[in-house]
């Protein structure tokens, strides 16, 4: 090779990375703007904004789980919507999540899907929802700073308002179809979400925001 060309590369390779570095530059730039930013917002704020978005996230994967089973029982039946449900549920719950950059869960302490079961924090929060229901009293959502403050939980109780619901999770004698039972058995064969009553608590939206994103998002 002639010491022009090997000149040439050697000045073209320069500039990529010449222009690459600028483009560098200009994006830690940008991430330090975004931490001096970070600094300025206040945790009331911030936790004023968490309780926004949860109640937002959650009616969005609650309307999205209801349209789609709603649509899936008028196509199927209650045992093939069993089916779907067991297919489509958590992708469904994910497709929100991901798409928030959060985690998003329905837990209960009476599960159907094992992968529903609540951890030690959870199950705290369902157990003192369950507790002022029993007391005549709402229950408002919550948010609980995990990881010192990195995440922002936020839960909301599910209650079952009756209707359709017990047709899957009401009595088993006389709420629910033998052919949806048998569905139901086959495919959660440790299935705890049978014999609940209209005004019950089900369980609970559990939200894991991570303070990061609530922030990018305020
Ligand atoms: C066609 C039957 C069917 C109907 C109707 C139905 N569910 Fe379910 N439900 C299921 C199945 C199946 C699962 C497990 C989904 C999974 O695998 O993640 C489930 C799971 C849940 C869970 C998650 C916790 C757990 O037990 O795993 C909640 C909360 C829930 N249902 C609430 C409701 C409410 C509220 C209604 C009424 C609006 C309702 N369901 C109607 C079948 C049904």
């Amino acid at each position: 090779m002639k010491p022009q060309v090997i000149f040439y590369i050697f000045f073209f390779a320069l500039l990529i990375s010449c222009g690459s570095e600028k483009s560098v530059d200009r994006e830690t730039f940008r991430e330090i703007q975004k931490s001096t930013e970070i600094k300025k917002v206040n945790e009331a704020e911030l936790v004023e904004f968490a309780m926004k978005w949860g109640d937002q996230i959650s009616a969005e994967a609650q309307k999205s789980l209801v349209e789609t089973l709603q649509k899936v029982i008028a196509d199927r039946g209650l045992a093939g919507a069993v089916d779907f449900c067991h297919a489509e549920a958590l992708p469904i719950t994910k497709e929100v999540a991901e798409k928030h950059r959060v985690a998003v869960k329905r837990v209960s302490l009476k599960n159907r899907n094992p992968a529903n079961a609540p951890n030690d924090m959870e199950k705290n929060l369902l157990e003192a929802y369950a507790y002022n229901l029993a007391q005549g009293m709402e229950n408002q959502p919550n948010i609980q700073k995990l990881d010192n403050g990195e995440v922002l939980l936020y839960t909301k109780a599910i209650v079952i308002p009756g209707g359709i619901c017990l047709s899957c999770h009401g009595d088993p004698g006389s709420e629910i179809e033998e052919s949806t039972l048998a569905k139901i058995s086959e495919k959660y064969p440790h299935d705890k979400a049978t014999g609940y009553k209209a005004g019950e608590l089900r369980g609970m939206w559990s939200i894991a925001i991570p303070r990061k994103e609530a922030i990018r998002n305020m």
